[in-house]
Order: structure tokens, then C-alpha cells, then sequence
């Protein structure tokens, strides 16, 4: 069956890339002369994902269960009236996040504020708002008591509790919960946490719940199964009566080869990559002890925007080095940072024909001027390929537009969707010279 939304190969046509119904090359053809990189996204992969995540979630009633949306991944604002209309939660990890999502709306008992080091304009924001507040230490839970004090408001918290377990196969800057990370609070080491909270229990501030996030990029369901398992036993409701949420965070992989099949040399891996149904199904059983009065949130990012996004990138030529054939494209580490920090992938491949050229293997680099800019290492791609050729680098809506900057003096891509009519929607502009330089002249 034909896929109808998100981007797809729809073999056999002359223009094979589809962005929903449309193809991805008629779609450039509309643009006048197209801002090469530019990001176009399919919201219908969007919501989509979306109601994946909370079809699934209702297969674990009774237990209750919410969704909410990690807004770092990606802040692009026109994604939150599609979140807020589903009935998403938010979780935010700066003032600028939190007032964003105030702004547009949500309930400030909808909205979560994590992070390590928060500023005290934020957690006076939170505070004020009523927005929920992660404890991540000792310091934090002084400032947050703090505040309240100042504010005469309760504070409504959730610890953040570091349980110790972490997926080995994923990048080293994307393990969260290892004995030394900086997030949160050692499961073992929370008993001074708690005293502070009972002192000023119902006075300055109310435990909620626990939260933990174990990583990004997380293939192996077992160690979230684990997670749970040693959350559930924190719920002492005797100690605290307003226990009722556990949060455990968001972290699921996504399949970024699934295409790679198309361009036979780019291997899949031997990983499985769990879907989102899997990794529901991984908590089902050890939620079975969660007190019937604790509501669970889970907080993807990645899984729910990163496959509803491609960036579009045009050849500049072709060199060889050496040994190596460099391919080099329009876009960058500005645009796409993942693969130069992270040793990432990202698929890439040609919006046009299924090219029957013979394939060889290129280095994907870009213009900035830096070793470690490139998007892909040995991609089998037509040999063909010259100055003005179109490319998709696949799944981008992740950690790339909210990662991206102006290194080597470089404006930021616009981006673009196509409305329920099919119009074309700016949903951000691409910057210009000017911009980049404004705040450096202050009056
Ligand atoms: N909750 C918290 C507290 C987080 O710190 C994160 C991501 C998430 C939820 C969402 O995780 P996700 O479902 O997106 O994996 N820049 C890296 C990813 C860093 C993610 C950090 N925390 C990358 O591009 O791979």
C-alpha cells in the first residue's frame, strides 16, 4: 500500500520523492528560485506521529497516561497549535521555551520545566505561572524554595532522579542517566532532597512526581522497562500525599536508514530500532505496580518530529582527494550538526528519478570552511550528480533547525510546509546578511 503522507519513494514515477501527495520537485518548482538549503516539513507525518504515540499510550488503561512534547528538539512555533489541539503537555529546558508555550496557550499545569541550571528570571517564571518545575538538585530545590517564599506561591515539583542506566550503543553526549552525568539527583542520594521538600511541604512546595530522561537515541527498550521498575517504588504517598505523576522522559531511536536499502551499499545496521508501539509495550508490564492514582507522561522528542522534516541541498561540484570523491552540497554543519558532533546518519539521496546511473560511493561535505563539516561519509549516490542537482538529507526535524547557527557567517535556512490546499506555508524565513549583524550595532 502506498504511503499517503510524510515522505516517501513513490517508484515507478518520473518524480519519485513525495512530501505527502505532492513531489518533493514540483514543489521546488513552485518556489521562485529556491533558497537552497531550505527545510520543508509534512505536518501529516506530524500528527501522525502524534496519534501513534497516544493510540498506543491508551492500550496501557487503565493506566492514565499523557503525552508531552520535548520542545527542544524542535521550537519551530507553528508545531505547537498542532500539538495543543491534541492535547499534548510541553516539556521545556530554558525561559525562552517556557514563555513560548505561555504564550501560546497552555495550561501551565501542561507545561514542564526541566533543567540542570536554571536561571532565576526562569524558575521565578515557573513559579509565578504555575508551571511544574523538575527539582534536579539540592542548589535548584533551594532557589525554587526561594522564590516561592518571595512569591508567597507553592512551587509544584517533580524530582528529577538519575536511575543509573544508560544504552550503550548510543553517543556518548546522549547518555543522560550514566552514575556521572549531570542530570538529576542519584536514585540513591535523594533523602536530603526529600527532607527540604517535607519541611516546606504545602507551604512553599508540593512533590508531584518523579522524572527521569535516560538518553537519546535509545534502541534497547530494556533499560526503560529497568527505568520504570525502579521509579514505581519512589511513590511512598504516605510521605507525600500529592504523588501523582511519573515521568519517564523521552530518548526513543528512530529508523533513520530505512531507506537505505535504495542505495544498496549505505548498510542497515544489525540494530533493531524499536517502533513506537514496542516501546510502549516495553512499560506495560512493569506499570501493572503503579499506585492506580499516578498519571505517566512520556516526553519524545525525536520520535514524534524528527521522519516529518527533510533538508533540501543542491550540489556545487564534484572533487576527488585522494582516494575519497567529495560531493559537495549547499547545505552544512550549520544546517545539520549531527552528523560532524554525533558521528550521525542521515540519509541522502536525490529527489529526482530513481536514477538507474551507476552509484558510487562520495563523501557529503559542505562549504563551511572545517574538516569536520560534512553530512554523510561514503554515500552511494549517482555518479551523475553535477552543479544545481537537488538533494534530501532525510529526518532532520529532530535536533537540526534547533541546533543550527551562523557559523562562517551563514543565514539560517527558511522553512516550509504545504497547507490542507496544498500552498505553500513560509514557516520561517530565511535570514539575511543583515540579520546576523543587527544585534552586533547597538545604538
Ligand atoms: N526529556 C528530556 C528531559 C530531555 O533532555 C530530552 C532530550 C527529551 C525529553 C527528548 O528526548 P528525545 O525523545 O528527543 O530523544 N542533540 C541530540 C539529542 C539530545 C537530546 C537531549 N535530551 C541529538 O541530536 O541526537
Amino acid at each position: 500500500m502506498t504511503t499517503k503522507y510524510g515522505f516517501y519513494y513513490k517508484e515507478g514515477y518520473d518524480d519519485p520523492l513525495c512530501i505527502d501527495q505532492t513531489s518533493v520537485k514540483q514543489f521546488i518548482e513552485r518556489l521562485s528560485s529556491p533558497p537552497t538549503p531550505f527545510l520543508l516539513y509534512s505536518f501529516e507525518q506530524f500528527r501522525h506521529n502524534i496519534d501513534t504515540y497516544q493510540q498506543e499510550l491508551k492500550n496501557l488503561a487503565p493506566i492514565r497516561s499523557r503525552l508531552s512534547y520535548s520542545m527542544k528538539a524542535n521550537y519551530n512555533p507553528h508545531l505547537l497549535p498542532i500539538l495543543k489541539s491534541a492535547k499534548v503537555m510541553l516539556t521545556t529546558v530554558s525561559g525562552g521555551e517556557m514563555q513560548l508555550a505561555l504564550s501560546n496557550g497552555f495550561e501551565p499545569s501542561s507545561i514542564i520545566y526541566n533543567g540542570n541550571g536554571k536561571t532565576d528570571e526562569s524558575i521565578e517564571m515557573a513559579i509565578d505561572a504555575g508551571v511544574l518545575l523538575n527539582v534536579d538538585s539540592l542548589f535548584d530545590l533551594e532557589i525554587i524554595l526561594e522564590y516561592a517564599r518571595q512569591l508567597n506561591k507553592i512551587a509544584n515539583v517533580l524530582i528529577r532522579v538519575n536511575p543509573n542506566l544508560s544504552d550503550t550503543n548510543v553517543h556518548a553526549y546522549n547518555i543522560t542517566a550514566s552514575k556521572t552525568s549531570k542530570f538529576g539527583t542519584n536514585i540513591d542520594e535523594l533523602e536530603p532532597i526529600y527532607n527540604l521538600i517535607e519541611e516546606n511541604h504545602d507551604k512553599w512546595i508540593r512533590l508531584y512526581g518523579f522524572h527521569c530522561h535516560l538518553g537519546s537515541t535509545i534502541s534497547n527498550t530494556q533499560i526503560i522497562t529497568e527505568c520504570v521498575q525502579k521509579l514505581i517504588p519512589l511513590f511512598d504517598i504516605k510521605r507525600f500525599p500529592h504523588l501523582r505523576l511519573l515521568n519517564i522522559g523521552g530518548g526513543l531511536n528512530i529508523d533513520y536508514k530505512r531507506y537505505a536499502q535504495r542505495t544498496k551499499n549505505d548498510k542497515n545496521d544489525d540494530i533493531k530500532i524499536p517502533t513506537i508501539e514496542d516501546y510502549i509495550q516495553s512499560i506495560k508490564e512493569p506499570l501493572q505496580l503503579l499506585p492506580n492514582t499516578i498519571e505517566l507522561i512520556v516526553e519524545p522528542g525525536r520520535s514524534l518530529i524528527a521522519n516529518s522534516c527533510i533538508l533540501i541541498t543542491r550540489v556545487l561540484g564534484q572533487k576527488s582527494t585522494g582516494s575519497i570523491q567529495q560531493l559537495v552540497v549547499d547545505a552544512s554543519m550549520t544546517e545539520c550538526i549531527r552528523p560532524a558532533l554525533y558521528q550521525a546518519y542521515h540519509h541522502i539521496d536525490t529527489i529526482n528519478s530513481l536514477s538507474t546511473d551507476e552509484r558510487i560511493p562520495f563523501d557529503v561535505v559542505g562549504p563551511v570552511c572545517e574538516s569536520g563539516d560534512f553530512l554523510g561519509k561514503q554515500r552511494c549516490l549517482p555518479n551523475t550528480l553535477k552543479r544545481g542537482d537537488f538533494l534530501a538529507i532525510f529526518d532532520v526535524g529532530a535536533y537540526c533547525s534547533s541546533m543550527s547557527s551562523n557559523y562562517n557567517m551563514r543565514p539560517r535556512p527558511a522553512e516550509y510546509t504545504l497547507d490542507e490546499h496544498e500552498h505553500i506555508k513560509v514557516l520561517k524565513k530565511r535570514e539575511t546578511n543583515e540579520d546576523l549583524l543587527r544585534s552586533f550595532y547597538v545604538e
